[in-house]
């Protein structure tokens, strides 16, 4: 239904938080359907709510495959909160195995919010790289690397311009002919950040996993689909049984795949690409392929929906050997936003929404304590209708950030649901915890903060 669309936009200052249409009209996956090994808080409590293609990295893991995390983060105001959600599960990928990397994203930054790099890498130093290793990252599994000074990720955005217009700029993100350029080329470094994990320099081809919010996604799917449009081969369901995989034909492999610039085709080449791959398909253990070099395509009757990323990977190394860039499509996965404490969005530029990572217990305390409350108006009321819990914002942060027992929160849910628990109890239930929490962080902080050079990648020292 156009006009009924719903717009994400990553620089927006509200948010959408209709995460059921959301996963609708984005095509995300739920999920409930995965089995995730040790699942930490918020993938317990529903907060992680979607992904795509999480199965390829979840598989990996399984199997003992390498695979990496990415994600950015935009050095402009302090560190709060909600940025800490994205580093949990960074934490928890890594314990996994995953290699990190985390791009400083100083260009988008000058770019969109006018911080210079100069103060972006200040910014970024101190607000955030000084928190990871307090936050339980390994600074020798973590490389954090500006966007400004590595050069591959600008090449490799520029050069993946090429595989998208400004028709699917307005798509995506509703851009019009006044929109400055500077957030056309943000998109476009952004993709570079997400797909240079792969190039051999980097760790080679491996399934790369981005956790974002959701506000984040425009990014995942226009990366997403360049990745794909640059794939030589094209691998899909078969109708009848099986997978099929086809050629893709491009101004980069035409020749290589015996396509003549006169519309002939050279079947000498065309019979060795398919004895190529029919050779790199049976390393697999698929005896029965059928390939029909004429039509164009190849059909694996055994393969399965399943089998598909295997194929996906063995095809992927078969065009790097052939000078392609091989590029898997990145996985994602999604979650809530975290409510700000007055109600509204959660935002740096606005401190009463949120609480930094080193307020001080006494701000900290002010903040909680004028938190936007799902209590009824007297204490009367209260006990009689009972408090709503999903939108009291106390209860809510120790569910985000600060409670990690499972059933003491369900207790002080239902408790505060039946009117046990009054608004002001749960505050300061909630200010406890984030006292606790606070302190803990702030002392591991000190700490670990010398700590700070050894995530920079070679090219961030
Ligand atoms: N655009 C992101 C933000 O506004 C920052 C970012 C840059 C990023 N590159 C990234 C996030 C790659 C995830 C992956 O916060």
């Amino acid at each position: 239904m156009v006009g009924d669309e719903l717009n994400i936009d990553p620089w927006s200052s509200t948010q959408s938080t209709d995460y059921s249409r959301i996963i609708d009209q984005f095509g995300l996956s739920s999920m409930a359907n995965l089995s995730l090994p040790n699942p930490s808080h918020l993938h317990r409590r529903g907060i992680i709510f979607a992904h795509r293609d999480l199965d390829v990295v979840l598989e990996a893991q399984k199997t003992g495959g390498q695979f990496g995390v990415l994600t950015g983060l935009m050095p402009s105001g302090r560190m709060h909160l909600g940025h800490s959600m994205v580093i949990e599960q960074v934490k928890w990928f890594q314990n996994l195995g995953g290699d990190v990397s985390i791009a400083v994203a100083d260009l988008e930054s000058q770019a969109t919010r006018g911080v210079s790099l100069e103060k972006g890498r200040k910014i970024a130093l101190s607000e955030y790289v000084a928190n990871y290793a307090a936050l339980g990252l390994d600074p020798n599994l973590t490389k954090v690397y500006f966007q400004s000074s590595r050069s591959d990720v600008q090449r490799l955005g520029f050069q993946l311009g090429k595989r998208t217009n400004l028709n699917e700029f307005e798509s995506i993100y509703g851009f019009k002919g006044e929109t400055n350029l500077a957030h056309v080329q943000a998109p476009m470094v952004q993709v570079g950040d997400i797909l240079h994990p792969q190039l051999e320099e980097y760790g080679g081809l491996r399934p790369i996993v981005v956790p974002v919010g959701v506000d984040q996604d425009p990014h995942l799917r226009l990366t997403r689909g360049i990745a794909a449009k640059t794939n030589w081969f094209n691998i899909k369901e078969n109708n009848g049984p099986g997978v099929l995989i086809g050629l893709s034909v491009q101004d980069e492999n035409a020749d290589l795949l015996g396509q003549q610039p006169n519309g002939r085709i050279d079947k000498k080449k065309v019979a060795s690409i398919f004895d190529m791959i029919v050779s790199d398909l049976s390393e697999l253990g698929y005896s029965d392929i059928n390939s029909n070099p004429k039509q164009g395509t190849i059909v694996v009757p055994s393969a399965t929906t399943r089998d598909m990323i295997s194929i996906r990977i063995k095809l992927l190394q078969l065009e790097r050997r052939l000078g392609g860039m091989g590029l898997l499509a990145p996985s994602s996965t999604y979650h809530h936003f975290a409510v700000g404490l007055t109600g509204e969005k959660m935002s740096s530029s606005k401190p009463k929404t949120t609480i930094f990572l080193d307020d001080d217990i006494n701000s900290m305390t002010k903040k909680i304590k004028k938190a936007y409350s799902g209590g009824q108006s007297t204490i009367e009321e209260h006990r009689r209708l009972g408090g709503n819990p999903d939108i009291d914002v106390a209860y809510q942060y120790m569910m985000y950030f600060f409670e990690h027992d499972d059933n003491y929160l369900s207790e002080i849910n239902s408790a505060y649901r039946n009117g046990k628990i009054l608004a002001g109890e749960m505050k300061q239930l909630c200010i406890d915890k984030a006292t606790d929490w606070m302190k803990n962080h702030q002392e591991l902080r000190a700490q670990t903060e010398h700590l700070v050079d050894e995530f920079l990648a070679e090219d961030a020292l």
